[in-house]
């Protein structure tokens, strides 16, 4: 590793043990043992002083009788115009009643969401003095909207105050004018209500706590009597004793701004569930977090952080977050997005049996309470009041934005490790996955490629002919993804550093220096992505000619982007460290991920004159709006079940908090996954909406065809049944993108009535598909239940057998190794391609399967196609194929343009008239109804001509659907058609 020999040569002055040791240390930091869990290196709520601090003032406050919430809204200072409310909010700091001023906004938006901002008077007008002459920014950080939201912030006009009186404020808003937010001056609080019925109120419990500037006062140092411990004098009233500075390990945060925590009880007001604010490895249906049987005694964190080996079942933080939570229950959904990029945890406890007469009229019994603290910046919350999941969900979407539409392949296979050692290796493995017929898209290359762990340089021996490597990969229609990281290697000579410090673009450390910090290089600085100066500097490192080496068929993975500092306190940079703007590190902590994925998927957009292409880059760090940048993954799993088994969990939470282009390192990163864990988990990576196989550089060599037989032959037939269903894939992914649902769902959003599958979180939905999948996570499991969520019919996916379910309850299918359970819900139609091809490329033109699962009644059934180039924009011109089809009266089959354009009138590029040659092949029809038995052809009617077409019908037996088959179909895909079954 080049990072040793860095360490070694800052070492050589040293003892010659001196060095031995050193390089001992760092090399146990780089690769810890395996199993080895790092949970002591990050911090637990009493060891992060503001958590302490807030979770102390949570526990004062309920034990407190006669507590009231310090915190009044000045009547005197409220207005309320064009769907706003604005006011100030007086924070009593003593016994003198002395006060400070907190302005208030609360903004109802035109798409029915609330908004409730509280900033600080005094640090706005950056009337605060700062410690150790610090040049930082004064006010408290207020620029997340400027990276977050994208929309949806038009007010609502029509929103009215329907009630005032001296003590409050009632506010209708929202369609229909169904919602109202009744706001409490004194002490503040909001109760926002749908229909006249509580569902969400901040500062309940009374656990509001805005943490106002204030000067450090030193207090005198009390004689040190000998033989006693403590020589400070001990603080009375609230714990200072992390205001001012804070020590963890071996750094120490110099807090020039001293505290300025913000926190908030919300309750949510009969609701059982709560889902959401990933990253986590924990169930979807969030724990309590206050002890007790079964629950965490930490709040969930959100706090981005290289983990590196995470434990299961945890609040423990992860490498990206999103501050969005739902909560749930029958029939109805509500959400809160907490805006705050700063270190952030959320406590979660729920009441039973609820004071509140209202919910008790509707038979619930649980308040799910959540007490959110962020150690800096404003309180910035938006509030959905649903009431479907998918309402919360396309209202957060409008702010956040959605899934950007993919690069066709990146749906494909990605077959990964650390590391293909030289280009012939690649080449190699591209050769035999051909020689085994197994289907992939993309090779990857991980950080050994480089010449010594300087991104934007290829290793001169090991890969002396790049586009040679890149050109047979493209002749296979197949993609190379080079990881790049943010970490920029100190050494003399290389173009890059020396750049990134004459222009003056890195982060800097407290003194206002550029920062130096370890990371794979050794000694490195880190691009400043915060700033748009350096995103232009970083796109012109991405030039075709600037980085040599790449082609047309290369794209970027951004790993490390927490980012990760391995001399850092845990593991990342110093909070006191300063980003453009003068804002500190601490504010922004959880967007700098974002940032520098943003930088670098804005540098592929174009990387020659006249090129526009959709860019595809795979993030390990995000924030909420990293969905409209590129993919992610989980991070560092382990080749173990318990691991497999976590991750369908964190995929369906991605997904519900708008992030759902997401998977799971496919045979877990640490360790060797046996033969049989390997090819349950390809199938189940089959069904991550991203799919790639990746391991640890120590782990062995596993691609597909090593694994041997009949475990080849087995995790090919999932990769095949990927690949045949990339047509409803990439349909998910448009849904996705157009309106920010989730691709794979899980029971409580496709069946918010269902109580029995609110906590159902190993198995979910596809798109809109009806495809039904419960992975197998299991060491010889031959069999596994899968919940039925609603009365429909569901047919298994490969023998077509209807499956005696009953709504509300399990059902056991068998699952022998080569199985995964998959089953189709009546009433849908989906498009598949069934020709077994290499890559995704090379099934470009291919005929469609439709698969049709006919519904209960036994007539009808419904489903959609969406198809573009997968490459570039110009969808956005109406370059695209988006076709509904629908079975109706159980002998009619139409397709029709999903959005009832005209399609003469749509001018057709060249992909499109291509396009239009491609046609539906097959049909299948699973549950055809006995009326077609006997049948032996179908008439069709597409473009003003009719034909025929054969189809054979196969009766139903022993437990197993009748279904026909029509073949030669030949209407095109892009056409409508009807086809008559009668
Ligand atoms: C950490 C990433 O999580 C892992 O996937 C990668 O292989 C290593 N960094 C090396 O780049």
């Amino acid at each position: 590793m080049s990072g040793l020999f860095a360490m070694r040569s800052a070492a050589l002055s040293s003892t010659r043990w001196a060095v031995l040791l050193s390089l001992l240390i760092v090399f146990l930091g780089l690769f810890p043992p395996i199993g080895a869990v790092k949970e002591h290196d990050f911090k637990k709520c009493d060891q992060s002083g503001f958590c302490k601090r807030n979770r102390a003032f949570a526990d004062h406050a309920t034990e407190t009788s006669s507590w009231q919430s310090p915190y009044n809204i000045d009547k005197a200072t409220v207005t309320f115009v064009d769907g706003q409310f604005k006011g100030t909010v007086l924070k009593t700091i003593n016994e003198q009643g002395e006060t400070v001023n907190l302005p208030i906004t609360v903004s109802f938006l035109r798409s029915g969401v609330a908004r409730v901002t509280v900033d600080e008077e005094k640090r706005q007008k950056q009337e605060i003095e700062l410690r150790h002459d610090s040049k930082v920014r004064k006010e408290r950080y207020n620029e997340a909207e400027q990276w977050v939201i994208v929309g949806g912030l038009a007010l609502d006009q029509e929103a009215k105050i329907v009630y005032e009186d001296k003590k409050q404020m009632t506010i209708q808003y929202g369609p229909s004018s169904k919602f109202e937010a009744v706001i409490q001056f004194s002490p503040f609080s909001v109760d926002f209500r749908r229909d006249g019925v509580s569902q969400i109120k901040f500062n309940d419990r009374g656990l509001l706590n805005v943490e106002h500037w204030r000067p450090k006062v030193d207090k005198p140092e009390v004689e040190k009597k000998e033989g006693e411990e403590t020589a400070v004098e001990e603080p009375k009233g609230e714990d200072e004793s992390t205001w001012w500075d804070e020590t963890f390990g071996s750094n120490t945060d110099s807090k020039p701004r001293g505290p300025e925590s913000v926190a908030l009880d919300i309750t949510f007001t009969g609701y059982e569930h709560v889902y959401g604010i990933p990253s986590h490895a924990g169930p979807l249906s969030l724990k309590e977090t206050r002890g007790g049987e079964g629950a965490y005694t930490d709040p969930y964190r959100l706090y981005n952080a290289d983990v590196f080996e995470y434990i299961l079942d945890s609040p423990m933080t992860l490498y990206g977050s999103i501050p969005f939570l739902q909560a749930h229950r029958k029939d109805s959904t509500v959400g809160v997005f907490w805006l705050n990029a700063a270190e952030t945890w959320v406590d979660i406890t729920k009441a039973k049996g609820s004071k509140n007469p209202l919910t008790l009229g509707i038979g619930a019994k649980t308040n799910t309470q959540t007490h959110w603290i962020s150690e800096s910046g404003l309180l910035d919350v938006f509030v959905f009041l649903g009431p479907t999941p998918k309402d919360v969900t396309t209202a957060y979407a409008e702010l956040t934005g959605t899934t950007a539409m993919p690069q066709e392949f990146s749906l494909g296979y990605h077959q990964c490790r650390w590391n293909y050692v030289s280009d012939d290796d690649v080449k190699d493995v591209d050769r035999k996955m051909d020689k085994f017929k197994i289907p992939y898209d993309v090779i990857w290359l991980d950080i050994e490629y480089t010449d010594g762990k300087k991104y934007f340089t290829w290793d001169p021996n090991m890969f002396k002919d790049p586009i040679g490597m890149g050109k047979q990969l493209l002749d296979h229609g197949r993609k190379l993804v080079t990881i790049i990281d943010p970490h920029i290697k100190n050494e003399e000579g290389y173009h890059v550093v020396s750049e990134l410090k004459s222009k003056d673009l890195a982060v800097k450390n407290k003194e206002g220096n550029i920062f130096e910090g370890w990371c794979w290089p050794g000694s490195s600085h880190w691009i400043d992505a915060f700033n748009p100066t350096a995103i232009e500097w970083w796109t012109s490192l991405f030039k075709y000619d600037k980085f040599k080496g790449t082609m047309e068929n290369t794209w970027v993975w951004n790993d490390m982007n927490e980012p990760s500092v391995f001399n850092g306190p845990e593991t990342t940079m110093p909070k006191d460290n300063i980003h453009h703007g003068g804002w500190e590190h601490r504010d922004v902590h959880n967007l700098n991920g974002m940032t520098f994925h943003n930088a670098t998927a804005t540098a592929l957009l174009s990387r020659k004159e006249g090129e526009y292409r959709r860019p595809f880059v795979l993030t390990r760090s995000f924030f909420a709006g990293s969905q409209r940048v590129g993919a992610m993954w989980t991070g560092d799993n382990q080749a173990s079940w318990d691991h497999l088994g976590a991750a369908v969990p964190m995929l369906l939470s991605q997904g519900i908090a708008g992030f759902p282009f997401s998977g799971a390192d496919v045979g877990g990163f640490f360790g060797n996954p046996d033969k049989e864990l390997q090819t349950r988990w390809y199938q189940a990576g089959a069904f991550y909406p991203f799919f790639r196989g990746h391991a640890h550089i120590d782990a062995r060599r596993r691609e597909p065809y090593l694994v041997g037989e009949p475990y080849t032959s087995i995790i090919t037939a999932a990769l095949r049944l990927r690949y045949s269903l990339l047509p409803s894939w990439y349909t998910a992914f448009y849904e996705a993108h157009r309106d920010g649902t989730p691709i794979i769902k899980p029971m409580f959003y496709t069946h918010p009535d269902e109580e029995a599958g609110f906590d159902v979180d190993d198995q979910f939905f596809v798109g809109n598909t009806g495809i039904l999948v419960k992975p197998i996570v299991q060491e010889n499991q031959e069999s596994t239940d899968i919940f039925i969520p609603d009365d429909e019919v569901y047919y298994d996916y490969f023998t077509y057998a209807v499956l005696p379910t009953h709504k509300g309850k399990k059902i056991t299918v068998s699952a022998p190794l080569d199985k995964t359970p998959v089953l189709m819900q009546g009433g849908h139609i989906f498009p598949r391609r069934d020709k077994p091809r290499r890559s995704s490329a090379l099934m470009r033109w291919d005929d469609y399967t439709l698969v049709v699962a006919v519904s209960k009644d036994g007539k009808s059934a419904e489903g959609e196609l969406y198809v573009d180039d997968g490459d570039s924009f110009d969808y956005e011109q109406g370059q695209y194929i988006h076709r509904k089809f629908i079975l109706a009266d159980g002998n009619v089959l139409t397709s029709v343009d999903a959005e009832g354009r005209d399609e003469k009138a749509i001018a057709e590029g060249s992909w499109l008239k291509e396009m239009r040659k491609v046609s539906v092949d097959r049909v299948i029809i699973v549950g055809a109804p006995s009326s077609w038995s006997g049948k032996k052809e179908v008439t069709v009617e597409s473009e003003g001509k009719t034909w025929t077409s054969p189809i054979d019908y196969t009766p139903g037996a022993a437990g197993r659907a009748a279904f026909a088959v029509v073949r030669h179909l030949g209407a095109k895909i892009g056409a409508d058609f009807r086809v008559s079954f009668a």
